[in-house]
């Protein structure tokens, strides 16, 4: 028997006024897989993952989660179902601690759990992400490295079985970088499926088994990482040849 995808998009279109944000879309996420969801500023990355989390009903096209049509469900119910999101903005509540804000996270996907096991998923989400220390600290005391891993953390403690992240790499420097690294690595191993929105390169090519790429709103290729940086059509609208020189560089130098 054929392993279902987790994730179904299909022929997805969104459209703002005259703006087509998407323009029929289609893609398929299995279980377990990271998918890097890459594109020029525009391209339409956001609204997608918008589409995925309710937040934006697409005029056309379905998805289905673990084979369950999920079109035109509330965002509620579909983080309910194991769809957990960071937002490229991140928006902590500002007055509620670091482990505060991860426990409304936890609350708000608690199905029937008591309060100390509403704990117990934070003080995990926390200590997955790093964050233990900075648990009575306020949003505004921490990093900007630390307040994209809060937004992790928040999303994880609803127990998702899939995960999008927004661009959680944005602003972030190289050691910043490959901690999260090493994190979207980890809770993958734990089974997690998961979509990478991001602009680094460097990030994309090490945690994605896939890459899907959108341009103006349209997929324009998807693929292994290795055929999509290879694919002409690709370079020429996002990587760029400078990507290229960079990769072969460094495979010349492994
Ligand atoms: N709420 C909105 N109202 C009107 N237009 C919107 C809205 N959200 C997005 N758009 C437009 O839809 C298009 C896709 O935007 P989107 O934010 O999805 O791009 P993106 O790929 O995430 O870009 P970036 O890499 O800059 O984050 C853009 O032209 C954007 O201006
Ligand atoms: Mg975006």
């Amino acid at each position: 028997m054929s392993v279902q995808p987790i994730l179904s998009v299909r022929d997805v279109t969104v459209r703002f006024g005259g703006v087509v944000a998407v323009k029929n879309a289609s893609f398929d996420l299995m279980p377990g897989e990271v998918l890097g969801l890459i594109g020029p500023n525009g391209a339409g990355k956001t609204t997608l993952l918008n589409v995925v989390s309710a937040l934006i009903r697409p005029q056309e096209g379905s998805l289905a989660f673990e084979g369950e049509t999920i079109t035109g469900l509330k965002p509620h119910v579909i983080a309910r179902k194991g769809v957990a999101r960071t937002f490229q903005v991140v928006q902590p509540f500002k007055n509620l601690t670091v482990m505060q804000n991860v426990e409304v996270g936890a609350m708000f996907c608690a199905r029937d759990r008591g309060k100390s096991q509403i704990r117990a998923l934070a003080v995990d989400a926390l200590q997955k992400v790093g964050l233990t220390a900075k648990a009575d600290a306020l949003p505004s005391q921490l990093t900007l490295s630390e307040r994209k891993r809060l937004e992790m953390a928040r999303a994880l403690s609803t127990e998702p079985r899939l995960l999008l992240l927004d661009e959680v790499m944005a602003g972030l420097n190289h050691t910043e970088i490959d901690r999260i690294i090493g994190l979207i690595r980890e809770i993958n191993r734990d089974g997690l499926s998961i979509i990478v929105v991001e602009h680094v390169m460097k990030a994309i090519m090490a945690v994605c088994d896939r890459i899907v790429v959108l341009r103006f709103g349209e997929k324009i290729a998807d693929g292994t990482p290795e055929e999509v940086t290879n694919d002409p059509h690709v370079i020429s609208a996002y990587l760029g040849e400078r990507f290229v020189r960079r990769q072969a560089a460094s495979a010349g130098a492994a």
